[in-house]
């Protein structure tokens, strides 16, 4: 499955091109099918396709769809699913108040970068596409969940140490005093010491070997970052921040589409700066960004709207 991410800065065309993106590439390859996903609390998806849209994926052509995810809502199912989840395994810590900690999590840092990476998860294990196309929340988030995977793996192996520690210890009170046990109501739970057993070391284990499936693949060929970026000097100066980061997580940046540069044969007063500040940031972009592929693509005099006119768009600007 091939998965392309639309990332940059606000307002400079992510999701005209994502969408154009996937109505080309839909309309050139009718034996596959392909999902397209807004992944922006603020969707505009919908808008550019000129159809209203929602959490539930929707047909818009025979090989294509779309969704505006939900990510409030995915907040909750995942504080949910961790929650009942957690409950379970910890049923013996009852002087525990875990939901307390449930209420606080909602506002922890890095809560809506976990959503977005369930929501691609989620996504990925449908099996029904076979390409999805994501519209990006602004670049921060995005570049933050697309290095989650690999963060979440340095954490989970340390937790795993920790655990084995705590085994260790256990194994060595049950060599002295036998099988350790709790006591929850009239229950009586017996607790390993075996890793291949214990409830949380098979949680971590598999949370871990789905990190590492998903850090693999974002640094994978299949995985395609492209950056939407305008010939402004705050928009280029974001594209490098953006291929550095990535860089760092060896994640490769795929396209860069060089959106809404201005054409005029006499440009007026007014605007005479502004093509003067276009053509030194396009030169600076080429010379600077060597080793990836940038497309231009002029401003137009109308937004492209609905599938007719984001078809045009990918014929004439996007298709290679
Ligand atoms: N090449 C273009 N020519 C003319 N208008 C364009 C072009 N590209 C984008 N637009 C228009 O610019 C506006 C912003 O584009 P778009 O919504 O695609 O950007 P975005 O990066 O998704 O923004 P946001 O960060 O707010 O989600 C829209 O009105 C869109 O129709
Ligand atoms: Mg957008």
């Amino acid at each position: 499955m091939d998965i392309y991410f639309f990332l940059g800065k606000g307002g400079t065309g992510k999701t005209t091109i994502s969408a154009s993106f996937s109505v080309g590439l839909s309309h050139y390859n009718k034996d596959s099918n392909f999902l397209i996903a807004s992944l922006d609390p603020a969707h505009n998806l919908g808008d550019a396709f000129n159809i209203e849209l929602s959490n539930k994926i929707k047909k818009l052509t025979e090989n294509l769809s779309a969704i505006e995810v939900d990510l409030e809502k995915m907040i909750k199912e995942y504080l949910n699913d961790l929650s009942t989840n957690l409950k379970y395994t910890y049923k013996y810590l009852t002087s525990f108040n875990l939901d307390k900690y449930f209420d606080v999590l909602r506002y922890s840092p890095g809560i809506e970068e976990n959503a977005v990476l369930e929501s691609i998860k989620k996504f990925l294990k449908m099996n029904e596409f076979d390409a999805l196309i994501f519209d990006t929340p602004p670049t921060g988030i995005t570049t933050r969940v697309l290095a989650l995977p690999k963060l979440t793996l340095i954490w989970t192996k340390r937790l795993m140490d920790i655990r084995r520690k705590i085994l260790d210890r256990r194994k060595m009170i049950e060599n002295v005093k036998g099988k350790t046990e709790a006591i929850i109501g009239d229950e009586v739970i017996t607790l390993t010491a075996d890793e291949k057993e214990d409830q949380i070391m098979i949680e971590l284990a598999n949370y871990s070997k789905e990190m590492e499936d998903l850090m693999k693949l974002f640094q994978s060929d299949l995985t395609k970052i492209n950056i939407v970026t305008m010939p402004e000097d705050l928009a280029l100066f974001e594209t490098k921040r953006i291929i550095e980061s990535l860089n760092k997580f060896n994640i490769k940046t795929n396209k860069i589409y060089l959106n809404k540069y201005l054409i005029f044969d006499n440009p007026p007063e007014v605007i005479k700066g502004k093509i003067i500040e276009q053509d030194r940031v396009i030169e600076k972009m080429r010379e600077e960004i060597k080793n990836i592929s940038i497309k231009d693509i002029p401003l137009l005099s109308q937004s492209p709207r609905g599938i007719e006119d984001l078809l045009k768009f990918y014929d004439n600007y996007i298709l290679e």
